[in-house]
C-alpha cells in the first residue's frame, strides 16, 4: 500500500471550514482508432483534451447491452457487435473526480478539472487503455462543505449513489485501473456502486487515489476486501495539490505493474 494514514481526522489538521468533515466510514465493506480504441469515456470535455493517448479523441460510446446503475436498460448502437471491448492493451482506466471548490494546502481552491481527472490524464498519456469516467447521476455540489456533508451522509448510510452513464462492459479487459479522490478516509461511495455494478473477477485491479493529507487511506485494502476474486495490487496515492509533479512515482508504479 502506498501511503495509508487512516488517522486523518485524529492526527492531522482539518480543513478550516470542514471540521469533522473528513470523517467517514471506511471500507467498501459491502462491497484509435476504432480498430484499437473504443473510448468508453463520456464525461467532461475539458478532460477529454488530456486523454488523447488512450484514444484519438473522446468518442462517446457505450458498450452494447450495458445498463445503468439505476437498473435502466440502455440500448446502444455498438460498432462492436460482440459487445466486447476492443483494445490491444486490454486495459481499462476508470476514474471518478469532482471539479469545483476543494481543499488546497489548508485553504480552498476552485479546480476546473479535478485532481484525479488530471492524474487519469497523465496515466492515459502513458499507457494503452480505454477510459471510462464515473459520472454521478446526482452531481456533487460545486462547493466543498456541502460535498463533505453529502459524502458523510452517504458513507454513514452505506449508500450506493447512482451512476449516470451506462456502465462499461469490462469483459474484454484484463486490467482495470480505478481512480478516485479520498473522501472521508476512503473512496467515495459511488466507487462501491461501480465495483458492485461490474464483474471484476479474474481481473487485475490497480487502485489509484488523490488526497489532501491521508495518503492511500487503505483504499487498496478496501478493494481487496470487496473484490476477493480479483488481483488487487498496491495502489498509487498522489497528493492532489501536487498531482502534476507525480510523474516519476506514477511511472514507477506503472512499471511495477508491467504497464510501462
Ligand atoms: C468530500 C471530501 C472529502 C475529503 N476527504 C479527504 C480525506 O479524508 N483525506 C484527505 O486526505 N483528503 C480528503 N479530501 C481531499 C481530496 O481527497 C483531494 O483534494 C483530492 O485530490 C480531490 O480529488 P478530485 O479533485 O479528483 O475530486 C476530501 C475532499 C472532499 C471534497
Amino acid at each position: 500500500m502506498v501511503g495509508g494514514n487512516r488517522q486523518y481526522t485524529d492526527s492531522l489538521t482539518l480543513p478550516p471550514r470542514g471540521e469533522g468533515a473528513l470523517n467517514g466510514s471506511m471500507g467498501l465493506n459491502n462491497t484509435t482508432k476504432l480498430t484499437r480504441r473504443i473510448v468508453l469515456y463520456t464525461g467532461i470535455s475539458a478532460l477529454a483534451l488530456t486523454l488523447t493517448a488512450c484514444s484519438t479523441g473522446p468518442q462517446p460510446r457505450t458498450p452494447a447491452g450495458a445498463s445503468s446503475a439505476s437498473g435502466e436498460a440502455t440500448t446502444v448502437e455498438s460498432p462492436n457487435p460482440s459487445g466486447t471491448a476492443i483494445g490491444a492493451g486490454r486495459t481499462l482506466l476508470v476514474y471518478f473526480s469532482r471539479a469545483g471548490e476543494n481543499y488546497y494546502y489548508g485553504d480552498r481552491r476552485t479546480l476546473e478539472v479535478g485532481n484525479t481527472a488530471v492524474l487519469a490524464g497523465l496515466i492515459a498519456d502513458r499507457i494503452d487503455c480505454d477510459v471510462y469516467e464515473i459520472e454521478a447521476a446526482d452531481p456533487y455540489p460545486e462547493a466543498y462543505d456541502p460535498t463533505v456533508e453529502r459524502n458523510r451522509d452517504e458513507a454513514d448510510a452505506d449508500a450506493r449513489p447512482a451512476i449516470a452513464n451506462p456502465l462499461p462492459d469490462v469483459s474484454g479487459y484484463d486490467t482495470v485501473l480505478i481512480g478516485s479522490p479520498v473522501w472521508g478516509s476512503r473512496a467515495p461511495m459511488i466507487l462501491s456502486t461501480f465495483i458492485e455494478g461490474v464483474d471484476l473477477s479474474g481481473k487485475t485491479v490497480l487502485p489509484f487515489v488523490t488526497y489532501a493529507v491521508s495518503g492511500m487511506s487503505g483504499v487498496d485494502e478496501d478493494y481487496r476486501d470487496a473484490l476477493p476474486d480479483s488481483d488487487v495490487r498496491d495502489g498509487l496515492a498522489v497528493q492532489g495539490e501536487a498531482v502534476t509533479d507525480a510523474t516519476a512515482d506514477l511511472e514507477d508504479w506503472l512499471r511495477t505493474n508491467a504497464l510501462l
